[in-house]
């Protein structure tokens, strides 16, 4: 997206072309933000309102760049039957300063070209109106032009580069993990197995394509850990597929996943330090960089004030770490019945996450050391006793429970024998202790806006009984 800088370096070379050639297109975002008038500019977007009066014609215009529309001034001559609510324009004429308070610049049209008109009485978004989250969800192909949507893309694309930039201003390598794989990572059997379409099937001689039975990946974390033995800090952040029959707020069956593997680390602080850092630094700027469309999803879409009050707790405080047995401890002793009696050994389920992070004043929180018999085979044993543990880490944030899961990795080689071949051969050759995490990176989304269900915060949600478009 271009800035106001491009705007205005833009209409600097629009002043200095021949005249013949001078129509100059500018996004949307760079005409409000130009810092002078100028003739010759052309902006191409949808039509977000149309209002008709005797002297003048007001068109808002948009083309995602920005939340704000931009302001199209016109002779009522211009006005045509095609120029609709939904109809995609091109318009060209002067830049001008606006009257109007609350922008800076309006396009005084010259000449307004419908490039594609819209049938207003079919089309599922109506002018000037609010529409319901669940209302434009049935509209994959449509809802990325309401307000929301269009926010939400864009804190979406600016917390993608934050988070590839935190990683590669502290010195990370990023690796494209595969999506097809032969592993069940996490071996929770939540898997999506691969094969050839019937017709392809019918020519082929093997029964399987790969020779072996292959999966879409449920986490990249082992082939991110085979280049940590070289790499010593990597990272990859990218689509996971979950088989999960869930129709829940926080869960979708593809979601996208950001993961970090260290070498030579052997205390779960040093990964606590990287969640923490990487939440704080990725959200600070996304704050700066999109203050407007993260302001309507804490003044429209979050209840109350709670969500941007809460953000900036979570900012400006330290995150708060509590083991797996004080947790248990603290939900034996609330108040409040769950629905699943809290039990030492047994999982933590949202009700409890959401308690926990209650209990500890609504700050994220990190939850340390589960019982063994919980957590995957990769995660690394405590040796501890009575009560067996795993190094393995949570982190719990508010509204929402299980952000991110980690944990130091089994790297002895007699912890794993008879568990997996090549997972055991990095433990032959120059093994070291190592250890990540994976954030959700949907459920990050969530966490700072305030959006209640996931299936708000991706473009095209996949669930059980779901496969729009
Ligand atoms: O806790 P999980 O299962 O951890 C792993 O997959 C590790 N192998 C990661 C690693 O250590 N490299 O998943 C990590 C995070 C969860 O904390 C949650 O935020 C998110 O991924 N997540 C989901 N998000 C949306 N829909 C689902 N079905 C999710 N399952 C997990
Ligand atoms: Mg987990």
């Amino acid at each position: 997206m271009l800035g106001a800088r491009g705007g205005w370096q833009a209409l600097r070379r629009c002043a200095s072309l021949p005249r013949a050639q001078r129509a100059v297109r500018l996004r949307v975002r760079e005409a409000l933000r130009a810092r002078e008038p100028a003739g010759g500019v052309k902006v191409q977007g949808w039509v977000r309102s149309v209002r008709s009066q005797k002297e003048v014609l007001f068109l808002h215009i948009n083309d995602g760049s920005s939340l704000e529309n931009l302001q199209v001034v016109a002779d009522p001559s211009l006005e045509n039957r095609d120029l609709t609510f939904g109809s995609a324009v091109e318009v060209q004429g002067k830049l001008v300063k606006s009257p109007h308070r609350m922008q800076d610049m309006e396009l005084k049209a010259e000449t307004i070209h419908v490039v594609g008109s819209c049938d207003t009485w079919s089309y599922p978004l109506k002018m000037k109106e609010r529409h319901p989250l669940e209302y434009v969800r049935q509209f994959p192909h449509l809802r990325c032009r309401s307000n929301t949507l269009s926010s939400l893309l864009r804190i979406r694309s600016e917390a993608t580069a934050a988070i590839h930039s935190f990683f590669q201003d502290n010195g990370y390598v990023h690796i494209h993990t595969p999506i097809i794989t032969s592993n069940d990572c996490e071996g929770a059997g939540e898997l999506f197995q691969i094969e050839m379409s019937h017709e392809a099937r019918k020519s082929a001689e093997k029964t399987h394509f790969f020779n072996v039975p292959a999966f879409l990946t449920v986490s990249g974390q082992l082939h991110l850990e085979v280049m940590a033995g070289a790499f010593t800090h990597v990272f990859t952040f990218g689509p996971t597929f979950r088989a999960e029959n869930s129709q829940s707020r926080r869960h979708l069956a593809e979601f996208y996943m950001v993961e970090a593997e260290l070498s030579f680390t052997e205390s779960l602080q040093d990964i606590m330090q990287v969640m923490e850092d990487l939440f704080k630094t990725a959200t600070n700027t996304v704050l700066s960089k999109c203050p407007h469309d993260v302001g309507l999803f804490h003044k429209y879409i979050a209840p109350a004030q709670k969500t941007k009050d809460r953000l900036e707790q979570m900012l400006k405080n330290k995150f708060v770490i509590i083991s797996y047995n004080e947790a248990v401890e603290i939900l034996k002793q609330a108040s409040q019945t769950f629905t699943f009696k809290p039990e030492w050994g047994c999982d933590l389920r949202t009700e409890h996450e959401k308690y926990l992070v209650r209990h500890c004043g609504e700050v994220p929180v990190f939850v340390i050391n589960y019982p063994y018999d919980l957590k995957p085979f990769y995660m690394r044993d405590n040796e501890d006793g009575p009560q067996h543990t795993v190094a393995a880490v949570d982190l719990l944030v508010p509204g929402i429970g299980e952000l991110c899961g980690g944990s130091l990795r089994e790297e002895r080689l007699p912890f794993l024998e008879s568990r997996l071949q090549r997972y055991l051969d990095l433990r032959k050759f120059g093994s070291v202790p190592h250890g990540g995490f994976g954030m959700g990176f949907e459920r990050y989304l969530q966490c700072i806006l305030g959006a209640d269900n996931i299936k708000d915060v991706i473009p095209f949600p996949r669930f059980s009984h779901s496969c729009l478009l």
